[in-house]
């Protein structure tokens, strides 16, 4: 490891996130999308498209630090269905923020939205790779 490196790994920003209604909260890189930072900390979080921004299973409400995420995206914009939603696969974390992860999938209660063959990933063992 040379010394920009060294650099690098000591200057790294770290933003914390808050997921309900689990109450898990993670440290993630400084633009890690809310998605990303669940999967790699075991936070379960329901998703289809695996991060593709086109099945919206990700959404979360945002509960606090909405200014500490990135711009709506036209990509994401057509998936947004409440003016406090976000798709975890697109929303990008610059600062602390608390989500609410609307199809939590420890919740039995069906979504009508996602249908029969719903898919909930909870990270781990089975995470896809990009
Ligand atoms: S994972 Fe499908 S829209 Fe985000």
């Amino acid at each position: 490891m040379n010394e920009a490196s060294d650099s690098k790994n000591t200057t790294e920003t770290r933003v914390r996130i808050t997921y309900l209604p689990s109450g898990i909260v993670v440290e993630a890189p400084e633009g890690t999308d809310l998605l990303t930072a669940a999967r790699e900390n075991g936070v379960p979080i329901a998703t289809q498209c695996l991060g593709e921004a086109r099945c919206a299973s990700c959404m979360v409400e945002v509960i606090e630090g909405e200014e500490n995420l990135n711009r709506i995206k036209p990509d994401e914009r057509h998936s947004i269905t409440r003016k406090s939603y976000r798709l975890a696969c697109r929303a990008r974390a610059y600062g602390a923020v608390t989500v609410r992860c609307v199809h939590d999938p420890s919740v039995t209660k069906k979504d009508p939205g996602l249908g029969e063959d719903s898919h909930f990933d909870v990270g781990g063992s089975d995470f896809f790779d990009r």
